[in-house]
């Protein structure tokens, strides 16, 4: 994917209209994978469309996956036909990741219990992103991964005698919890993983969709070995992580309002729902019928109404961190829109596509924003309207959106380079974002 493209954002006397975010790109991964190591043939619609999802598809292929893919009204619809647990086949060559930390991870769980060796890489973001928190468990288990320091490319030697474990990640992470629990699914015993911070919990409602047994209780979650996966027909929410830039945009220009239809509201990912209303936006929450928002199974879905009524100030804690991991760069620039945002406790920004902390202070600043930087958060003053400028996304999709979404209550033009990154969850953003300008 290139991402060399340059945006110019224009300031936005308002935002309306209606969108569908696409396929939320956590879920999307995880079926397609579930799905390729069920028994039988699953159909999968509302599928990402972004890049990283992509090569989740290119990658299963590679271990002898066949997919079928068409285009649906709300992404992409596959049939791919599951080998079974177990059933993956040794890749002909190296396993190219992109831009997917999500992907490079739990396929190195699964591929850990298949006895041959893969390797996997990605680009130069992946290539300098932290695998030990994988690597530590999954070696615990029995399987072998070459690094380069740590960082990919990974060489998984996978065998079929892996051990089960209970594990305690040092970081809150679904995919380390992700990439245990699928090297335990493919064990003889029982695996846990007891998070320190509860994070999103795709992966267990997924294992269980399809059929498998997942205890839970609390920050405690465990499978055992050896249950099949069946081939489902499921359809994928849209990702509220992408809906959360038109949340933003919505509550920060004045006079704005948009609808946001077919959004997931998995309790684990719907803090930013609370965060955007603390900040002032009104947003009105309208489930589908079908999965019960308070329910563990299933994915629950429904329609966003955010309307702009004055930006105030808000604090993230420690805690609620992992719930908006990915919201952070957006919320960010909702503080720019006269509001004010304190985060504390998300180091973890650091090690992300980008380290979204430095890449957002620089950005911000370049636009005329007050922020201040620490190790494990920021601090973002809106008391002056941003003027523009010109920034660097750093090859991330959601700093190329942030900042787009911070350049609406500017005074002038901002320049995005590399803003073609958002393809990688969000390939549509920029064309829908000048349809919503009134
Ligand atoms: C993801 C988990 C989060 C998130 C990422 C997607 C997932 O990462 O930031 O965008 O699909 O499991 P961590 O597991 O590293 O927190």
């Amino acid at each position: 994917m290139s991402d060399s493209s340059t945006v110019v954002v224009q300031p936005a006397r308002s935002v309306h209209g209606r969108v569908r975010p696409p396929g939320d790109k956590s879920i999307s991964h995880r079926y397609a994978l579930f799905a390729a190591l069920a028994d039988g043939t699953s159909e999968i619609s509302g599928y990402s469309t972004g890049a990283d999802c992509r090569s989740t598809l290119e990658c299963l292929r590679g271990l002898g996956v066949s997919i079928e893919e068409s285009r649906g009204p709300d992404g992409l619809r596959l049939r791919i036909s599951g080998r079974g647990l177990g059933g993956l086949r040794a890749p002909a060559a190296v396993l190219d990741a992109g831009n997917s930390g999500t992907t490079i991870r739990m396929f190195s769980g699964v591929l850990a219990a298949h006895p041959f060796a893969t390797t996997m890489t990605g680009d130069d973001s992946l290539r300098s992103r932290p695998m030990n928190r994988i690597i530590v468990p999954l070696e615990r288990m029995g399987a072998r991964i070459e690094s380069t320091g740590g960082r990919p490319p990974l060489t998984v030697h996978g065998r079929a005698d892996l051990q089960a474990i209970e594990y305690i990640p040092e970081v809150p992470s679904a995919q380390v919890k992700s990439a245990v629990l699928l090297a335990g699914l493919q064990t003889r015993g029982t695996t846990r993983v007891v998070e320190p911070l509860a994070t999103r919990d795709h992966t267990e409602r997924g294992l269980t969709a399809f059929g498998v047994r997942v205890d839970r209780d609390g920050l405690r979650v465990s499978v055992t070995g050896g249950q099949r996966l069946t081939a489902r027909h499921l359809g994928v929410p849209g990702d509220i992580s992408a809906a959360a830039f038109w949340m933003v945009a919505a509550g920060s220009v004045s006079g704005s309002r948009i609808v946001i239809e077919g959004v997931g509201l998995n309790p684990t990912r719907a803090g930013i729902i609370d965060v955007v209303r603390r900040m002032g936006a009104g947003v009105t929450v309208e489930p589908d019928g079908g999965v019960d928002p308070s329910a563990s199974v299933g994915e629950p879905a429904g329609s966003l109404t955010v309307e702009y009524r004055g930006v105030g100030s808000t604090v993230i804690t420690p805690d609620e961190v992992p719930g908006i991991i990915d919201e952070l760069p957006v919320l960010a620039a909702m503080a720019t829109h006269g509001g004010e945002i304190q985060v504390s406790g998300a180091q973890e920004l650091r090690v992300k596509e980008s380290d979204r902390i430095s890449a957002l202070a620089d950005g911000l600043r370049r636009m005329g924003g007050e922020i201040d930087e620490q190790p494990d958060g920021f601090h973002v003053r809106g008391r002056v309207r941003l003027r523009g400028g010109d920034v660097d996304a750093r090859h991330d999709h959601r700093l190329a959106m942030a900042f787009a979404v911070a350049a609406l209550g500017a005074t002038g033009p901002t320049t995005i380079h590399g803003a073609g990154a958002a393809a990688v969850s969000y390939p549509e953003f920029f064309r829908v974002l000048e349809g919503l300008r009134a």
